[in-house]
């Protein structure tokens, strides 16, 4: 499971969280991976940047995520942290039973 947090503190809001959480919405939708991810909002985590949104994957936080560069972020930063749960197993395991 990966757990994914858009920071939803006003700065973050002001630079276009609420957008960003739309765009994982619809990619977790569209890709079909309601059961891969855990996707919740964050309070301010004191990292807010000048441009863009603050975004805790498994507990990496990532600073700057604009709708722009979304794209790359999905590739490179979700889907390789879905990719490394596969290679794990923890597919669509809960955390109780990767113990
Ligand atoms: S408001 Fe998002 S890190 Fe501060």
């Amino acid at each position: 499971m990966v757990f994914i947090e858009v920071c939803v503190g006003s700065s973050c809001h002001l630079k276009g969280s609420p957008r960003v959480v739309e765009m994982l919405q619809e990619k977790i939708e569209k890709d079909g991976l309601e059961d891969e991810i855990i996707l919740t909002g964050a309070f301010c985590s004191g990292r807010c940047n000048r441009i863009g949104v603050t975004i805790t994957v498994n507990e990496e936080v990532y600073t700057g995520i604009t709708p722009e560069g979304f794209a790359e972020f999905w590739d490179k930063t979700v889907l390789a942290a879905i990719n490394n749960d596969q290679e794990k197993g923890y597919v669509g395991m809960s955390d109780t039973e990767k113990v």
